[in-house]
């Protein structure tokens, strides 16, 4: 409660700018009206904005079908193409503007034009197809931060395949468990690339992955980056470069049904493996454009830095789709905020003209770090617009961007949403919403959004927290969870029984004002630096070691991640001390990072003798959470079964 108590006394508060609100898409008036009409008729609110933005190679009559709810179809009967409506649309009126600006990670830059990409996604979607991959195969993407990854997405769309990109900080491991599940035909991925000058071993890892399973696979697109020596299987693999070689730069979208998948992206929840998130066409493409718009005041003159890699969400509908379906300019960055040194993401965004700049907490937190010597080295003049994603800021951070990345004028999106959510949920509008620092404002016109007790019931207080929930319907919003549809039930519809609410799986509170904030995960999800990684997850490697005999994971608040993970494990035999158990501690953060990605490794280890359960069982997480803060113990234990571990768990024994 904490938590709620601190933003509670939050007062401060930032109108938009004048200067700003006069040439942005929206103002005060504009978005008042659209919220009106969302109101009064939310679906034909949706109708309206997907016939007038969405380019239609059959336009639809049905516009939602909830005969099957939960399981929500939009726009069923209409056919488009999502790479259609990024680029062909473009080509007249934009050819030659530049799409996509790309500076790798030691510095090399390359731009590509509307006309460019297109050619470039033809003859890889070509490529795809004389792969033998049609309509409806999952391809699955291991790649870099590079254009290709775009292309690569684009190039699946156009052909209607289905891609599940796999950040490239999974393990080999991860990989392989994703590949199987989706059961793709093709993997894409580079021999390798440079980030932060480390060399990311990503043909290798595929190469692991392929030889202890993925029987799906047929062949492997192999683009060269890195250019250091992989093994490469003739009969498997072929190079990028020369698929593309002989390739005609003319693809014909295939038009596919508004519901078709466009792509499937594993994400991390509270119970058992990670589950694909699937999403569909037509109404993930208008959640993408429509926030782009909306929230980032996408104009024709400006060059949008969205710094999250395509192997997460953000990446997704902010590099590879939003941006490009609104014909704007997109910078990519191959490498991290602070290689060579502290000023490398604002010598970028200078050197690349950036204007709208859409980052995450934790980035901010480690640039904050740094001090303000490195940005004040750099002309971030043409900086118009900020924001941030994947976590609550807290408002230390917030008045640190506002005041030494904005100088005071910049309005601030803090944007609130998920991998399943598709697009931005809730968020200021720059020119219109009064901002608070630590508040993701308000739903976005056609959201309806609201707090509700353990019972469902609506909160009407304001001071207290509960449950974040959906309770309509929106276009982007996923479609089920791949192979699993009962588990897509009740996960997100299952909480409150015929009360047929979305449940985000976040507490929130909402002020008087009717801002909500967000205060984090309720289920067992870690966000560590703005990524999701269940408990469950890394409690199960832990236990893969043969050491480990049991684990419990929890998350612990930390600086610059926001939350870091904290593990606590029995052994097999006797409890390791001294050398041995730092011994053991690193070899498990090791295992960690080879059972599931280096970003999983838990900061800290903590051996005890047992675990701290009820007498029916339940590991005491509650508790744990509370050692792991390093806080006074003043819960009850007295219904543990062994009293005694505590001191052990707080590593005073
Ligand atoms: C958290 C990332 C507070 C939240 C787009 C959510 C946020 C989870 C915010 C989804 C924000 C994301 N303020 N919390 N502005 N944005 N979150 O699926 O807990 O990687 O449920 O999607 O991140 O993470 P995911």
């Amino acid at each position: 409660m904490s938590n709620i108590q601190s933003v509670l006394e939050e007062k401060r508060l930032f109108p938009p700018s004048a200067e700003f609100s006069a040439k942005a898409r929206l103002d005060k008036d504009k978005l008042a009206a659209l919220r009106a009409e969302a109101e009064k008729d939310p679906v034909g609110f949706w109708a309206e904005l997907a016939r007038r933005n969405i380019a239609w190679q059959t336009p639809f009559r049905t516009v939602l079908d909830d005969s099957q709810a939960p399981n929500y179809r939009w726009f069923t009967d209409g056919r488009t193409n999502a790479s259609a409506n990024c680029l062909d649309r473009h080509l007249g009126t934009k050819g030659d503007k530049i799409a996509i600006r790309f500076e790798g990670d030691k510095g090399d830059t390359k731009t590509w034009t509307y006309r460019a990409l297109h050619a470039e996604v033809c003859k890889l979607a070509n490529g795809l197809k004389s792969l033998g991959v049609t309509k409806g195969d999952r391809v699955v993407l291991y790649m870099p931060h590079t254009p290709e990854a775009v292309m690569a997405m684009q190039a699946c769309a156009r052909i209607g395949a289905v891609h599940s990109i796999v950040f490239g900080g999974f393990s080999s491991g991860s990989l392989r468990d994703r590949i199987e599940d989706a059961g793709a035909k093709v993997v894409i991925t580079a021999d390798g690339n440079s980030r932060g000058g480390n060399i990311i071993e990503l043909k290798k890892a595929v190469n692991e992955a392929l030889s202890s399973g993925c029987k799906s696979v047929e062949k492997v697109v192999v683009l060269k980056r890195s250019g250091h020596d992989v093994a490469f299987d003739a009969k498997r693999d072929v190079w990028w470069h020369e698929l593309l070689a002989k390739q005609s730069s003319n693809c014909d979208p295939e038009w596919v049904e508004s519901e078709h998948p466009l792509f499937l992206l594993y994400t991390s929840g509270s119970t058992g493996k990670p589950k694909g998130i699937q999403h569909s066409t037509g109404g993930y493409l208008l959640g993408a454009h429509m926030s782009c718009l909306w929230v980032f005041d996408l104009q024709d003159s400006d060059v949008f830095w969205c710094t999250a890699d395509v192997g997460w969400v953000t990446g997704h509908t902010y590099v590879g789709y939003g941006p490009l379906s609104c014909g704007a300019t997109i910078l990519m960055f191959e490498g991290v905020p602070t290689w060579p040194d502290a000023g490398r993401f604002w010598k970028v965004a200078q050197d690349h003209g950036v204007t709208i700049f859409y980052t995450a907490p934790t980035a901010i937190r480690a640039l904050m770090k740094l001090g303000e010597e490195p940005p004040a080295k750099y002309d971030l003049s043409k900086l118009r617009l900020l924001g941030s994603v994947g976590e609550p800021i807290n408002p230390e951070a917030w008045m640190w961007y506002h005041r030494v990345i904005g100088k005071e004028k910049l309005p601030i999106v803090d944007t609130w949403w998920q991998t399943e959510t598709g697009a931005i949920m809730m968020s200021p509008i720059p020119g219109a919403t009064a901002t608070k620092p630590g508040s993701c404002t308000q739903p976005l016109p056609g959201i309806f959004a609201d707090v509700v007790d353990e019972a469902g019931e609506a909160i009407k207080s304001v001071e207290a927290g509960g449950y974040l929930v959906i309770t309509k319907p929106w276009p982007a919003m996923l479609r089920t969870i791949w192979g699993d549809n009962e588990r897509y039930i009740k996960t997100y519809f299952g909480q409150f029984p015929g009360k047929n609410l979305y449940v985000a799986g976040d507490s929130t509170h909402r002020d008087k004002d009717g801002y909500y904030w967000i205060m984090g995960r309720i289920d067992d999800v870690l966000n560590v630096s703005g990524h999701r990684l269940g408990t469950m997850e890394i409690e199960s490697a832990l236990v893969s070691h043969p050491r480990v005999a049991e684990a419990a994971v929890v998350g612990r608040p930390h600086e610059v991640k926001g939350e870091s993970v904290f593990a606590f494990v029995t052994c097999k035999g006797a409890r390791p001390q001294g050398e041995e158990a730092d011994k053991l501690l690193k070899e498990l953060r090791e295992h960690v990072g080879k059972e599931i990605g280096a970003l999983a490794k838990p900061d800290d280890i903590r051996f005890s003798d047992n675990l701290p359960k009820t007498r029916s069982g339940k590991i005491m997480r509650r508790l744990l959470r509370s050692i792991a803060k390093g806080e006074e113990i003043t819960q009850d234990i007295s219904t543990l079964e062994n009293p005694a571990i505590v001191s052990q768990l707080q590593g005073k024994a």
